[in-house]
């Protein structure tokens, strides 16, 4: 997969894919990223990437031309027909749903702003896709593209090995996960559940499925409306 950022601040990405599995996955050539400062398309005298809001008011506005002009650039070099990202607080929330269809994409490319706001024309007609990571507002979209792009990278053919992709990611199934527990059997008095130690592996995974479904329905029972449940999970429920 290869990653196209556009940002007026590239060095906040210098070191940040640099460690453990989003390393390796350059490596093993499953993904590669780009930064791009699109004041460097700017085409005026003072490589100005904003202007003043028509109508008025506070803030500053980022002009179209040199987000479209480096997204045409970007798109001619790869010869792609990518998704085009704008990180801004407005979009659509973030989700592994959304991790899962993005990683099915060969090419991204993602806008960081920083500013007051984009000019209304990116949004009608250069991008394809808004996205929010949360409903709280950042100095800007860089890091919102690196948590995208981390939960993205993790999902593609081969990045995590099997000891990790192993594990039953909390929302991949619809529900959190399960609780875990390593040795020691007994740690200042606290014991592992028997179960777990019994060596069934048929009542270990009832334990963890049950429990799967009481930590969603205790701490995110939103994550069950619109889940098909089985008959266990409906008994559950009602108790
Ligand atoms: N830019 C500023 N705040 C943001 C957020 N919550 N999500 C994505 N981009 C942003």
């Amino acid at each position: 997969m290869q990653v196209d950022i556009l940002t007026l601040f590239p060095e906040m990405f210098e070191g940040v894919f640099q460690s453990s599995i989003l390393k390796r996955a350059q490596e093993t050539g499953a993904f590669q990223y780009n930064t791009v400062n699109f004041r460097d398309y700017t085409t005026n005298r003072h490589h100005k990437v904003d202007d003043y809001p028509y109508g008025g008011g506070a803030g500053m506005v980022l002009s179209p031309q040199p987000i479209f002009d480096a997204v045409e650039q970007i798109k001619q070099k790869h010869d792609t027909n990518p998704r085009i990202i704008l990180m801004c607080p407005q979009g659509e929330t973030y989700t592994q749903k959304k991790a899962e269809q993005l990683a099915q994409e060969d090419h991204l490319i993602l806008i960081c702003g920083h500013y007051e706001g984009y000019d209304e024309r990116i949004r009608t007609h250069l991008v394809t896709d808004e996205i929010s990571i949360g409903d709280y507002v950042l100095t800007g979209g860089e890091l919102a593209a690196m948590v995208v792009i981390d939960s993205v990278v993790r999902l593609l053919p081969g990045v995590l090995g099997n000891q990790e992709s192993a594990r039953s990611d909390s929302f991949s199934t619809g529900l959190l996960e399960h609780p875990h527990y390593t040795r020691p059997a007994e740690f200042r008095g606290l014991k592992v559940p028997d179960v777990l130690l019994s060596g069934n592996h048929q009542k270990i995974e009832e334990w963890r499925r049950k429990e799967s479904f009481k930590r969603t329905l205790e701490r995110r029972p939103d994550l069950l409306e619109g889940l098909e449940l089985s008959e266990d999970e409906k008994e559950w429920l009602k108790k």
